[in-house]
């Protein structure tokens, strides 16, 4: 016997949701599917292919160069665009600064919002699940998925659903960290300015009028500010145990 356990992990920028899936699934043997990497990789080809997001008449081109874009996450914390590892390139802080118009846009996100439902059911290509087993349940497989509508909008039904917030000033600080290892002495953006950029994309994210960021009605609400990853992780593996 084996059932689909689906756990939907949303909140803002930089509040440490993307790490704590990450190491939740590795933990409970779920794959992992990352939706902003699918946002950035359709911006990153964008980008590549000189196509402007703010360009209004460049609509369709956008759509159908999403509809184009090969997404897969290869393995955990990998992100794959059309064959080519770019777990790196999807987080310039350029990409990053243009991702709200894509992430806007109703036909992108049908477009990916497909992709990310058959994704969570193993019809398209993602990182493998494994699962683990539970004395008389079975094997527990799953998907751990994160973004910003996905308690709400991608996965409504999903087994767990949890909301990760926490103080924006320790959110931006923790992404000026990440920034600065990932890109050393080339990091040209100040801490102020990565808050300032913050800032901007939750309120873009928040207000949109297509699957804005909301907490789900069921939902748990967890403030990581004080908490440390292990922690995070720790606590929603025991939420998923209880539901069990
Ligand atoms: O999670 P991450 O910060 O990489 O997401 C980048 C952006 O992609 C978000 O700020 C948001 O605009 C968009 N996004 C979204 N819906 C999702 C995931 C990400 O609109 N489910």
């Amino acid at each position: 016997m084996s059932r689909l356990f689906r756990i939907a992990i949303d909140g803002p920028a930089a509040s440490g949701k993307s790490t704590t899936a990450k190491l939740l699934a590795k933990k409970l043997g779920f794959s992992y599917i990352d939706s902003g990497a699918m946002f950035r990789a359709v911006t990153l080809k964008c980008q590549l292919e000189n196509v402007n997001p703010n360009d209004i008449s460049a609509h369709n081109k956008i759509v159908e160069i999403a509809k184009r874009c090969k997404i897969r996450f290869p393995s955990l914390g990998k992100v794959e665009l059309d064959g080519q590892d770019v777990s790196e390139l999807i987080r310039t802080s350029d990409i990053t600064r243009n991702i709200s118009l894509i992430a806007s846009n109703p036909d992108v996100r049908e477009v990916l919002a497909n992709q990310q439902r058959a994704m969570a059911k193993g019809e398209l290509p993602g990182a493998v699940s494994n699962g683990f087993e539970r004395e008389g349940k079975g094997i527990i497989k799953g998907v751990v998925m994160d973004g910003r509508d996905i308690g709400t909008v991608i996965l409504p039904n999903a087994e767990l659903k949890v909301f990760i917030v926490a103080d924006v000033h320790i959110r931006a600080k923790r992404r000026f960290d990440e920034l600065k290892k990932r890109q050393g002495a080339a990091l040209t953006d100040t801490l102020d300015q990565v808050e300032k950029d913050l800032e901007a994309r939750d309120l873009a994210d928040r207000t949109r009028k297509i699957a804005p960021l909301l907490q789900a009605k069921d939902a748990v609400m967890m403030d990581t500010s004080y908490l440390t990853i292990e922690e995070q992780v720790n606590a929603i593996e025991n939420m998923v145990y209880e539901r069990i």
